[in-house]
């Protein structure tokens, strides 16, 4: 307009404000022009309410009748789905997460009843025929020229359309991660957002920040481990190795399909399609004493040839249904340690399993012996590091153990006290009746000793016997003077670590005793980054009966081997794979202090080991993820340190110590199976709903012996 033809103030107000309105118009119509091609348009911010946009602020909205009755299944019928605003100022879309949605009978609110009937409770269809008041919360916002979302803060006008938006433009809106470890499909706590189109995923440096799983038992804690483990395998071209603590056999079962297919379909399709069973495992088996035991051949020791039978038990043993009586075992002969294969049906490399603590320092060994008084474990380092220097290594744990046992035993030990130089180097040969006893104590602990004198037999290659290392021992301790009480803690930590029966493995050869080696976790891990496949702990076929402590050594040493290779790697620069450590049932590992109360001490020191492997793998590439049905059962240390979690159905009191958003907390307890609630700095609105489908490959419970599915 041209302003020089304007005459006086008020007129030229008044075409401004002409101006003003048609400039407005032209506006909105552009919003509506816009917000049609991002999707359906569903009604528009409300006239009537103030639109103030501040911290955690909602915004109003109303769909009208026709719309709302429009389709049975639209997000608008959804808390927690999303809508866009298209702001007519700018035309710039803001996310929005639906807080919640009132209907009224407004005939009913104004009086109107229907017409007196002799139906009772007649119905009035006419009192729906109203107008829906949506509130939702305001999450993110874009322009054209931004290439991310960020916080929504602009103001925003009343009139603005809002839009049901197409996928594309939904999935720009939300910012999600477009790489990582697929979770499942984005949904709100009832169902699936945009029928499962849109795939939640965690970037991998998040699993550097370590992850808690969360949920009651059948919520699906193991099936979405599952599918993480075989989507990762297969989704993406780099990725860190997996290894997985597996107390009852469900990860050993990877590289099986499953005969029915998994399900809702739609979510297979967009999030984890091609996604198939895996090639292989290695099976990393923990051997202990009494299975050594019962497979050798005592005519002929040959150890090599016993874990090889041991293996192919163990085959059998697990997928039995699965293959033949012929499995073909063979050594693989260039990698370093002990290593079984076979091809058939699928690759699975054996590797079994004992520690040796010939080459462990006191301090590394002090997480298998959790509970150790500081006065006992600096005992146990006087005696260890004196031997060492003697003898350049440590002694098997036995011989400490037979030392101990005889000042345990008091008759014995006054005996000992009346003459403290009773054992010298020089009196190997008057050897006396109390070595003796000693011996005795340590022999059941060596395999294929019976009736043989071991006194003289030389230990692996190293030139000292168990009768000097005892000797030793003795003399140490008679020296030394430790109170009685130190004696008997460290005997009694020192008997409960022999006794889960994977420590310092003997056997008699001829005339030495051979020690197993520890097959090496670096090398472990090399060979699973080699082949593609994960690496499964697997803590149940050969310690069943072993007990928890047997089951908590292994893990212990499996985390600080881990860890301190990836850490020596780091020192002298040598590249080395990340690694990805699943601990499903982590409460059994990692206990409470409350739980646990006469044993205090051991579980602050468990605490302590977490606290370091998790700061040291946040920095070396070992992310950790806990799975746990019980919150008040688990170490507080997991739940302070895990940055991303992720909560099944879980019942309210287990939700106590964490922070969960007020409107999601509500639902947690009713969730359905696989469907979780994930919280975790890598989203931009904080946290997402998701819902996983039914395991991708073979799930079973191997110890019940019930079909594959
Ligand atoms: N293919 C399948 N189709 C449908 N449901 C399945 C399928 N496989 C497993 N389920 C169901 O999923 C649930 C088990 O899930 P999962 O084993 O992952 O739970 P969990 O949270 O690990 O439980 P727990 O605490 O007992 O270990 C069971 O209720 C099981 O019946
Ligand atoms: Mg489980």
């Amino acid at each position: 307009m041209d302003k020089k033809e304007t005459i006086g103030l008020n007129e030229e107000f008044l075409n401004n404000a002409e101006d003003q309105a048609n400039k407005l118009e032209k506006l909105l119509l552009m919003s509506y022009e816009e917000a049609k091609k991002d999707g359906k348009i569903i009604g528009k911010i409300s006239r009537y309410g103030e639109v103030k946009v501040e911290e955690n602020s909602e915004i109003e909205f109303i769909i009208d009748p026709s719309t709302y009755y429009s389709e049975p299944d639209a997000p608008f019928h959804k808390v927690g789905d999303y809508l866009i605003i298209i702001d007519p100022k700018d035309l710039r879309k803001v996310l929005i997460r639906i807080k919640s949605i009132i209907r009224k009978d407004e005939l009913a609110a104004i009086g109107l009843e229907p017409p007196i009937s002799q139906i009772v409770n007649s119905i009035e269809p006419r009192g729906l025929i109203t107008n829906t008041l949506v509130k939702g919360e305001l999450v993110l916002e874009m322009s054209k020229d931004d290439k991310s979302p960020r916080p929504a803060t602009k103001s925003i006008e009343p009139q603005s359309p809002v839009v049901d938006p197409n996928p594309d433009i939904l999935i720009k809106l939300l910012d999600l991660p477009k790489e990582g470890i697929t979770f499942g499909a984005l949904s709100t706590p009832s169902g699936l957002v945009k029928n499962g189109q849109i795939p939640v995923r965690l970037p991998l440096s998040a699993l550097y920040h370590h992850i808690l799983i969360l949920g009651t038992t059948g919520s699906g804690k193991t099936t979405l481990l599952k599918n993480m483990i075989v989507s990762m395998y297969n989704q993406l071209e780099k990725h860190p190795i997996s290894i997985i603590i597996d107390l009852n056999q469900d990860f050993v079962q990877l590289p099986i399909p499953n005969n029915i297919s998994p399900a809702p379909q739609e979510v297979v399709k967009s999030c984890y399609k091609d996604v198939r069973q895996l090639k292989g495992i290695i099976s990393v088996v923990p051997i202990s004493y009494d299975l050594i035991e019962n497979k050798l051949d005592t005519n002929k020791i040959d150890i090599n040839r016993t874990l090889k039978e041991i293996a192919k038990k163990y085959f059998y043993e697990t997928f039995s249904p699965l293959i033949n009586d012929n499995i073909l075992f063979n050594q693989i002969e260039n990698y370093k340690i002990m290593a079984m294969e076979t091809k058939n049906p699928f690759r699975l490399i054996f590797i079994p399993y004992v520690i040796n603590t010939l080459e462990t320092s006191t301090d590394s060994l002090s997480p298998l012996l959790p509970g150790l008084t500081p006065l006992a474990k600096d005992l146990l380092k006087k005696m260890r590091e004196k031997f060492k220097k003697n003898h350049g290594v440590y002694s098997p744990i036995q011989a400490i153990y037979g030392a101990l046992s005889i000042f345990v035993d008091k008759s014995i030990y006054k005996s000992f006290n009346k003459n403290s130089s009773y054992y010298s180097k020089t009196n190997y040969d008057e050897k006396d009746e109390l070595l003796e006893q000693a011996l005795e104590y340590v022999k059941p602990y060596i395999i294929n000793s019976d009736n043989i004198d071991i006194e003289n037999l030389k230990i692996g290659n190293y030139n000292f016997t168990f009768l000097d290392a005892i000797g030793e021992y003795i003399d140490i301790l008679l020296k030394a003077r430790p109170h009685e009480e130190t004696i008997k803690a460290l005997y009694r930590r020192i008997s409960s670590l022999i006794e889960t029966q994977v420590i310092d493995i003997l056997i008699r050869q001829q005339n030495k005793l051979v020690l197993i080696n520890e097959p090496d976790w670096g090398t472990i891990v090399n060979i699973a980054n080699d082949e593609n496949i994960p690496i499964v702990l697997d803590l149940k076929w050969g310690l069943d009966f072993a007990g928890f402590d047997a089951l908590r050594a292994v893990t212990y040493r499996t985390l600080d081997k881990l860890i301190s290779w990836k850490h020596k790697s780091w020192a002298q620069r040598i590249e080395t794979p990340n690694i990805m450590t699943i601990i499903d049932e982590a409460h059994q590992f990692f206990q409470n202090e409350s739980k646990v109360k006469e044993d205090s001490d051991a579980i602050r020191q468990v605490s302590a080991m977490i606290s370091k492997i998790a700061r040291l793998g946040r920095a070396r590439g070992v992310g950790l993820i806990f799975s746990t049905h019980s919150t008040s059962d688990l170490n507080d240390i997991i739940l302070q340190l895990a940055n991303t979690k992720v909560i099944l159905r879980t019942e309210k009191s287990q939700l106590e110590k964490i922070s969960v958003p007020k409107e999601a907390m509500e639902y947690l307890p009713r969730l359905q199976d696989r469907m979780m609630l994930i919280e975790s700095f890598a989203f931009r609105m904080g946290y997402v709903f998701a819902q996983t489908t039914t395991p991708l490959t073979a799930h079973y419970d191997i110890s019940a012996n019930i079909t594959y599915y």
